[in-house]
């Protein structure tokens, strides 16, 4: 059976419209997720939700156990993540307001418990991630933007954090190639991989990259206000994927439905 799950990251600690019947604490041989996992109904289609950061947006990007979120996540049955998260804009098209569906990602991270495959429990796979977003997935949610306001493909720079970026750092991930850049991209969308589930990015703008757009220094109450203005829209958005994503053929039961990323 199908199940999604709504990742959660700045500016969406709760789910607001989430209609919920179960809270579920769950423990997981990495550790404990970020926070109990809630299960409920999102414009009447069933979702599981879980905050990275945590219940009170505690948890600093390297400090997410992201091996326990996925681990959980997998343990509830979910098939399918959609990742909601905040970014700096770096390319022209990636104003402050608009939504990225990265297509690519560089990981800039480091230190971080990134993999599924430690050498702890004997089993060792080298998973292909040459598209690490599930297409299918990246489909849903471009679907439910509209014109103008949507990035439909891009590169999402992970950094580390939590301090932000110095504009020679940016200069360099643009001429890398990088779209936007956020916290918490890696290891998560990795571990997915790994984890068989499928997985996909939606990015919520919020300021401008150090350096870009002419802002000397980047702001906590700009990026607090377009977390505000742009999250609701983005939630609205990704409850019409979810509805859509459901009402379409099971991929598990037809693979050659659904490409390649989707069996990993
Ligand atoms: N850099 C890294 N992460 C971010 C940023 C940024 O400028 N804005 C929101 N998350």
């Amino acid at each position: 059976m199908r199940r999604f799950a709504i990742i959660g990251g700045s500016g969406l600690d709760r789910l607001g419209t989430l209609e919920i019947s179960a809270r579920h604490t769950l423990m997981t041989p990495y550790g404990a997720p970020s926070a109990a996992l809630c299960e409920g109904l999102l414009a009447g289609s069933p979702v599981f939700f879980l905050p990275r950061h945590g219940d009170g947006h505690a948890l600093p990007p390297h400090r997410i156990n992201y091996r326990a979120n996925i681990a959980a996540l997998r343990e509830a049955g979910v098939t399918d993540i959609l990742a909601v998260t905040a970014v700096g804009g770096i390319s022209a098209d990636a104003a402050p307001g608009s939504i990225v569906v990265p297509d690519q990602i560089i990981d800039y991270t480091w230190g971080r418990d990134h993999t599924l495959y430690d050498g702890l429990n004997g089993t060792l796979d080298h998973v292909d991630f040459s598209q690490p977003y599930t297409e299918r997935l990246r489909r849903l949610l471009i679907d439910q933007m509209a014109d103008g306001e949507l990035v439909g493909a891009g590169v999402y720079g992970a950094t580390q954090g939590p301090r932000l970026e110095s504009a020679a750092e940016i200069t360099r991930m643009a001429r890398d190639g990088c779209t936007i850049v956020g916290m918490t991209g890696m290891p998560e969308a990795a571990l997915a991989r790994e984890a068989g589930m499928a997985y996909a990015t939606v990015s919520l703008v919020v300021n401008w990259a150090a350096g870009v757009g002419g802002t000397a220094v980047i702001s906590m109450d700009d990026i607090y206000r377009h977390l505000e203005v742009g999250m609701a829209a983005v939630v609205r958005r990704v409850g019409r994927a979810i509805a859509v994503g459901l009402s379409q053929p099971d991929p598990a039961l037809d693979p050659a439905l659904d490409p390649a990323s989707d069996s990993a």
